[in-house]
């Protein structure tokens, strides 16, 4: 399963990418704003400095919800690095624009999915990656992991290349289950992929091995 992080904080991508199980990047108009990320240039120079830090994609989101303005702005993000993937609301137009994209062989991130129906509507026009949203619908109790293992399954049914990028993750069980049931990609905070890193037994058993170690050298 690839690793992005889901953040345009810059620190934080540079962190995910030392660690060096970093596979993208993942970011939202809320997410360029936390950042304080405003105006046309601005925005264009973070992408790129974003796409200088990580080895792998990084989706960049168009602001537009019409097909003609959403084209021209997914072709001049695009343009921006090889490394970017346009990413477009579903939304009805959306879906006309990834039509589009696909065709001319840019690569796209359907995001805001929330049920199997957007996903397969996604697959069917061509999308890189489709995005349902975990957390948030956990947040309204239903349950994310399942849209996932429906979203496998209709997949595999047909042998769809649409990549399952599993989003709005908030911690590491979330990561887990995203691994049990096949999601391709998750894209999540680096506190969850942090999170994974942890373990009582392993801090408790690092603190003896080295107490006995330094016992045995009578330090
Ligand atoms: C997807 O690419 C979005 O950026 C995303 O994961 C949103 O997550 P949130 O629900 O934590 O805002």
């Amino acid at each position: 399963m690839k690793f992005f992080i889901d953040t345009a904080n810059l620190q934080q991508i540079q962190e995910a990418q030392d660690l060096g199980v970093l596979d993208g990047v993942t970011t939202n108009p809320s997410l360029m704003a936390k950042e304080g990320i405003t105006g046309d240039e601005n925005v264009k120079n973070h992408y790129k400095a974003i796409c200088a830090i990580v080895d792998g994609d990084v989706s960049a989101e168009v602001i537009s919800t019409d097909y003609e303005s959403m084209i021209k702005e997914g072709l001049e993000l695009a343009a921006l690095d090889s490394k970017i993937v346009v990413k477009v609301p579903m939304i009805k137009d959306g879906i006309k624009a990834i039509k589009y994209f696909s065709q001319q062989g840019i690569r796209t991130n359907c995001t805001l999915v929330f049920s199997a129906g957007q996903a397969l509507l996604a697959a069917k026009a061509g999308a890189t990656y489709v995005s349902p949203f975990i957390g948030r619908l956990d947040d309204i109790s239903v349950d994310g992991i399942g849209l996932i293992e429906d979203i496998r399954l209709i997949y595999d049914n047909y042998a769809y290349p649409t990549q399952i990028l599993a989003a709005s993750v908030r911690h590491s069980a979330h990561i887990l289950s995203c691994a049990k049931v096949g999601a391709d990609v998750m894209t999540g905070p680096l506190s969850a992929m942090l999170a994974l890193l942890k373990h009582p037994l392993t801090d408790s058993g690092l603190a003896t091995f080295l107490a006995d170690h330094a016992k045995a050298s009578g330090k």
